[in-house]
């Protein structure tokens, strides 16, 4: 293709995205559109497998047996999020092998979140409430997002997470409502919790270098900041209703803003997390890559059984 040709192609599509036009994956589109998504969608995807991981963790460790159904399914819910998003990213012409290995040899980036590690059952409150929470603010204006299949799958994807936070809200509920000690466990998961979850909204607007394009693309509808400050106005009253304190000196509503000011975040800790540094980074990929590895007889099976049944019909077809 000619560089005139390619030039008006890409006016066509700029055009489409101005319009709010949804592009989908058989459509003209540039390179450079192409692998945005590829990487935001996988690292999306691979965020909600590796996310399964601290949980999962408690499923034995439920304190009731409702608990233990509830986070059974959301864990579940983290799975099928994974399968979607990797379904919407092949079909920007990756294979799911090529995403699975850039996860699981440290090439691809995944939420910081999930490299903290889950030390009592509070903590699968505070991720419901905050982690899920801040999911969801993230999530929503992707719903909107100028790629297709990516839009739809977040359709469902955050009707699914807002169960996830309610159901972490709830747990910190009973918490707080419960004995000193239990009350005394929800404050340190949200002591815990609080920071991570305010750099796990990405890096201020001003260090993100993807910011910009995402924006001009309608890949992203609103900036780090933004989201930030929205996941902090609307989860202060929520702690405030618990009973319990955000960890933050400097946090004050601001009558002139009609916001809230709130205290530096450690960004020198979030980029040793993303880095690779972070507490549970290593154990995380250790575990991620021994599910992979010792599941590898059931995806062996289940393509045996699918050759067996194609062979099967075209016997009975002839
Ligand atoms: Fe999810
Ligand atoms: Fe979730």
């Amino acid at each position: 293709m000619s560089d005139k040709e390619i030039k008006s192609l890409e006016a066509i599509f700029e055009a489409r995205i101005a319009r709010d036009e949804k592009i989908e994956p058989k459509d003209w589109m540039p390179e450079k559109y192409r692998k945005t998504h590829i990487r935001q969608i996988s690292q999306h995807a691979h965020s909600e497998i590796v996310g399964m991981l601290p949980e999962g963790n408690w499923i034995s460790r439920a304190p009731s047996l409702r608990r233990k159904a509830a986070l059974l399914a959301k864990v579940q819910d983290e799975a099928g999020h994974g399968l979607y998003l990797y379904a919407a990213c092949e079909t920007l012409g990756v294979s799911r092998d090529e995403l699975y290995d850039q996860l699981h040899s440290g090439k691809a980036k995944y939420s910081s979140i999930f490299n903290y590690p889950t030390v009592t059952w509070a903590d699968m409150g505070a991720i419901g409430w905050l982690v899920d929470g801040a999911a969801i603010i993230n999530q929503v204006p992707l719903c909107n997002t100028s790629f297709g299949p990516y839009a739809r799958a977040m359709v469902r994807v955050c009707k699914e997470e807002s169960f996830h936070q309610r159901q972490g809200f709830e747990i910190m509920l009973k918490l707080c409502n419960g004995t000193p000690e239990q009350k005394e466990m929800a404050q340190d998961a949200l002591n815990r919790w609080w920071w991570p979850s305010l750099m796990m909204l990405g890096p201020t607007d001003a260090e993100s270098i993807h910011t910009e394009q995402s924006m001009k693309w309608k890949l992203k509808r609103k900036t780090n900041d933004e989201l930030r400050q929205q996941f902090i106005d609307q989860t202060v009253p929520q702690a405030d209703l618990l009973g319990i304190t955000v960890p933050d000196p400097d946090l004050k509503w601001n009558e002139e803003t009609g916001h809230y000011d709130f205290g530096e975040i450690n960004w020198d800790e979030f980029w040793q997390v993303v880095k690779g540094h972070g507490p549970c980074n290593k154990k995380r990929m250790k575990d991620r890559v021994n599910a992979w590895e010792n599941g590898a007889w059931v995806r062996d099976a289940a393509m045996a059984y699918a050759e067996k049944n194609e062979k099967r019909k075209l016997k009975e077809a002839i």
